[in-house]
């Protein structure tokens, strides 16, 4: 993919978004939403996975059909909010391998510190979707996406739900290279890195905590 955000204006993706901001909106609603969002998303992402055919037969005839080539592709949430996403691309992508990123704000530097990190093997040779439902700042994410370069990773490509400007500006500095994909872009950050008009905290929302 070239271009560097894909925002999906899909009619169904912007009414599920719709239901999921509104504040009165269950916890339970919300989760099913967000998987329900995510597949659609995940379409979309994948658009341009590498393909190749391997020769099957039909009832009627032998054919060369299309399959998807190489590795099984790794999807990386970034703890917490980022497990939301995972239900709904793994019931797209039954096969793909799964990790974990998790990362606190040291609240004297205010940078991202890492306290779990568990990948698949040969990142390297994967495509790498890292998800997480809320790209506001952009300093966990890209904080996320150094730990897997680190670890490897060539082909990343970040899916979120809600992308501030700030957070995309952020991403592309830090890594031209990762394509995000998202469902909105809103208006920006208010002083507490919240996004608006956002959804609120995506974590406390889908996990109803407060
Ligand atoms: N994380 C969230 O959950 N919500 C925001 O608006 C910003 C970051």
């Amino acid at each position: 993919m070239s271009q560097h955000l894909t925002i999906v204006n899909h009619p169904l993706v912007q009414h599920k978004l719709s239901l999921m901001r509104e504040i009165e909106t269950p916890t339970a609603v919300f989760r099913q939403l967000l998987r329900e969002l995510t597949q659609l998303l995940a379409y979309e992402i994948t658009r341009e996975m590498p393909m190749t055919t391997k020769p099957i037969e039909t009832p009627m005839e032998m054919m060369e059909a299309p399959t998807l080539a190489g590795r099984k592709l790794a999807l990386v949430s970034i703890l917490r909010a980022g497990n939301g996403m995972l239900d709904g691309v793994l019931e797209l992508i039954p096969l793909a391998r799964v990790g974990f990123v998790g990362l606190y704000r040291d609240e004297e530097t205010l940078q991202p510190v890492q306290y779990y990190f568990k990948v698949p093997d040969r990142l390297d040779e994967r495509l790498v979707i890292a998800v997480d439902p809320m790209l506001a700042t952009g300093n966990s994410s890209v904080a996320a996406i150094d730990l897997l370069k680190g670890a490897g990773a060539t082909n990343i490509r970040f899916l979120c739900l809600l992308a501030a400007p700030e957070g995309v500006a952020r991403m592309k500095q830090a890594h031209p290279d990762v394509q995000i994909v998202t469902a909105a872009l809103d208006r920006g950050l208010n002083d507490k890195g919240y996004i608006m008009p956002g959804l609120g905290d995506a974590g406390d929302r889908m996990f109803g905590t407060k």
